[in-house]
């Protein structure tokens, strides 16, 4: 395995649509290799996801983790899921705020609206089918990382721009109350 190297907002490769995965490709030892490096890339940079396309192999493959993670102490956790040809259907028109960031886009946070609701279809690393219902952060965490698969940033989606923050200054201003928030959005939909 092997830590690549992630791409940062302005290098052109982030602002393609990733293309699709046939299961022959799949099932390639190059494109598990890839699937094991990015995994490998997200622990180490300590994402809670990471997009294929993310470390400059435009294809469409994403990876989430949320363990015990500095980044997002907040985040309920999710095990690692690897998905490959994601597609996101929302299950209804409820969305929620969610305060993101993204290795693409070094020290800066804002504000997102995303669907508290949403089902994930698509194979997973081996081939199999995947079709999960995806609730509240968690379901915020998948809409973001197949934004990348779409050539989109999260800073595409802040609707009001003064919600930007650095890192430091989301911790000092504006963390107490997303954790808030958090708790809530966790009490409704159980992630
Ligand atoms: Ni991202």
């Amino acid at each position: 395995m092997t830590i690549r190297k992630i791409a940062h907002v302005g290098h052109p490769v982030l602002r393609q649509r990733a293309r699709e995965v046939t299961p022959e490709a799949l099932a390639t030892p190059e494109l598990q290799r890839l699937v094991d490096d990015l995994v490998e890339t997200m622990r180490d940079a300590n994402g809670a996801g990471l997009a294929a396309i993310q470390i400059y192999e435009p294809v469409r493959i994403v990876a989430i983790e949320v363990g015990e993670n500095p980044r997002y102490p907040y985040k309920p956790k999710i095990p690692l899921t690897v998905v490959v040809n994601p597609v996101l259907e929302p299950l209804s028109d409820e969305t929620f705020s969610n305060y993101e960031g993204c290795l693409s886009v070094p020290n800066l946070r804002g504000r997102v609206r995303r669907f508290a609701r949403v089902r994930v279809t698509g194979l997973d690393r081996h081939g199999a089918a995947f079709d999960r219902t995806v609730l509240g952060v968690s379901a915020g965490t998948f809409q973001h990382e197949c934004d990348h698969l779409d050539g989109k940033l999260f800073l595409d989606r802040v609707e009001d721009t003064t919600t930007l923050t650095t890192w430091e200054n989301f911790e000092r201003h504006h963390q107490a109350r997303f954790i808030d928030e958090v708790r809530e959005i966790v009490a409704m939909y159980g992630s």
